[in-house]
């Protein structure tokens, strides 16, 4: 049997894709499945954690031991996480959070007629900064999707969000996928994890974060 590497710890994730409403029909999204966080969330609690999972909207069984809160929103994704945060050790902030969202959502559908139609989008809240920058902040762990230069970008992202680790990915090799390779970057430097599936991954960041924080207590 394995030693439960997180007995005792809290855990909080988010999963999935935000959905930015346009109107009662229509809305911004992204092709992110929620499979990595939630494989995530389900390698927390073999490793003895208690784990709470605020996930975008996604149609994934939630695994078992874990409390699962549903959001539609970058907004109701924040709200959720703030809520939730009290107490926890680990955050780890997989979803892929829309960047932007309509500056309005109408009311009523959007009817079809003018020939060109334009969208003004503003800034969402940078969920994982603005936790990682609270002064009682938990052990924050980012994801970096990028489809080139992953190591730069994934490196700057740690520094720019002070997050002591990264996960990154090229989005040729996860996004939306059944399975999933990644690197990890940390204050020691960069680890490639061996490509699998994402549960064998996820177990494999796990472990990670497990020895970083033992290493802490030291
Ligand atoms: O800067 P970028 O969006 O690429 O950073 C990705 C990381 O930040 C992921 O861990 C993602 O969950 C998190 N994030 C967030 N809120 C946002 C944007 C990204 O929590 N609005």
């Amino acid at each position: 049997l394995q030693p439960k590497r997180l007995a005792g710890r809290r855990v909080l994730l988010t999963a999935g894709p935000t959905f930015e409403a346009l109107d009662p029909v229509r809305g911004l999204t992204n092709s992110s499945s929620g499979r990595m966080g939630f494989a995530l969330a389900q390698a927390c609690v073999e490793a003895g954690a208690e784990v709470t999972l605020v996930a975008g909207p996604v149609a994934l069984p939630t695994p078992v031991g874990v409390t699962r809160i549903d959001v539609t929103s970058a907004l109701e994704m924040r709200d959720a996480v703030k809520s939730a945060l009290a107490g926890r050790h680990i955050f780890i902030a997989v979803a892929a959070v829309a960047d932007y969202r309509p500056a309005q959502s109408a009311a009523h559908k959007i009817k079809k007629g003018a020939a060109t139609l334009t969208l003004e989008l503003v800034a969402n809240p940078d969920i994982l900064a603005e936790v990682a920058a609270l002064p009682d902040a938990p052990f924050c762990v980012g994801f970096a999707a990028e489809s080139r230069n992953l190591d730069e970008f994934a490196e700057g992202k740690r520094r720019a969000k002070k997050l002591p680790l990264v996960v990154g990915n090229l989005v040729q090799d996860g996004l939306g996928g059944e399975t999933n390779a990644v690197t990890l970057f940390d204050e020691a430097g960069s680890h490639v994890l061996p490509p699998g599936d994402k549960l064998t991954v996820a177990r494999g960041i796990v472990e990670h974060i497990a020895g970083m924080l033992s290493h802490a207590q030291d």
